[in-house]
């Protein structure tokens, strides 16, 4: 697997994506912020690389345009509200033809009753076989010359920021590219106290997707910031030395 020392952010400046800008650089990960308006990403990896700079070793912080980005890096993650997503892939689209995007949107709303899943705009109707669609089976559908991997769903950008302590989380992976799936899943390995799991194909992102509302209710009623972690999956080293 290619260890990968940079990465893109579309929608960049947001929470998750200034949280995994800090985490990435710290483990030398050069990073581009990517926004729809350039001096606004330029501001945010200004003020991050100031938060990190007694600090050694540290990737570079930079950012641009959501194009510019999406130019330059040959992975990406995107970071946009779902509420966002159309206007964002017309937007950058045509720019991610032969990325790998990593994509992080988490359909959810909320209601009286608290957080849910939210439908997500699709232009086929679901059918038995594929019940429910995903955001990142839309993303996929409307870029065929991309290779769309999902992840990141679950990791709190409150905790990302809060740099005093490592992150606690296991972070599934899917995606139908088995090599980019390792690739993303190396990518996360990187940020200290995160695993990469890759799990399957991309018809999966639903459930990960479907996580965010349960980790949402779990935190309004723990006052927490909970994540993930898979019990008992053994490691590399476990499994060869069990034969
Ligand atoms: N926050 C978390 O803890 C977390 C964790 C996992 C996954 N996620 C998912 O990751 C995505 C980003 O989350 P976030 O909390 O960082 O979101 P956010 O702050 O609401 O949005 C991220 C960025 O997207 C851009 N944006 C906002 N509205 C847009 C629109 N209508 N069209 C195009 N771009 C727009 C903005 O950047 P510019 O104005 O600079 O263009 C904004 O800074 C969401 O889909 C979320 O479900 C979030």
């Amino acid at each position: 697997v290619r260890s990968l020392a940079r990465v893109g952010i579309l929608g960049g400046t947001g929470a998750l994506g200034r949280g995994l800008a800090l985490r990435w650089a710290m483990a030398s990960v050069d990073v581009r912020l990517g926004s729809r308006d350039a001096h606004r990403a330029e501001d945010a990896a200004a003020r991050l690389r100031e938060r990190l700079q007694d600090r050694p070793g540290v990737g570079a912080i930079s950012g641009g345009t959501n194009r510019a980005v999406a130019a330059s890096e040959p992975t990406l993650v995107l970071a946009v509200p779902l509420a966002g997503l159309e206007a964002s892939l017309a937007e950058f689209g045509d720019v991610l033809h032969g990325r790998t995007v990593v994509c992080a949107v988490n359909p959810l709303a909320f209601d009286t009753a608290g957080p849910l899943l939210a439908p997500v705009p699709t232009s086929s109707a679901p059918t038995s076989s594929t019940p429910m669609s995903s955001v990142a089976e839309t993303v996929a559908a409307a870029l065929p010359e991309t290779t769309v991997v999902a992840a990141l769903h679950t990791v709190s950008s409150h905790e990302l920021a809060a740099l005093g302590r490592p992150m606690d989380d296991d972070v599934p992976v899917v995606g139908d590219d088995i090599d980019a799936c390792a690739e993303v899943a190396a990518l996360v390995d990187r940020i200290e106290g995160c695993r990469g799991v890759v799990v399957g194909a991309l018809r999966l992102a639903v459930g990960l997707e479907a996580l965010t509302p349960v980790l949402i209710a779990v935190n309004q009623r723990a006052s927490a910031h909970v994540g993930v972690r898979f019990s008992r999956l053994p490691t590399a080293t476990d499994t060869t030395s069990d034969g």
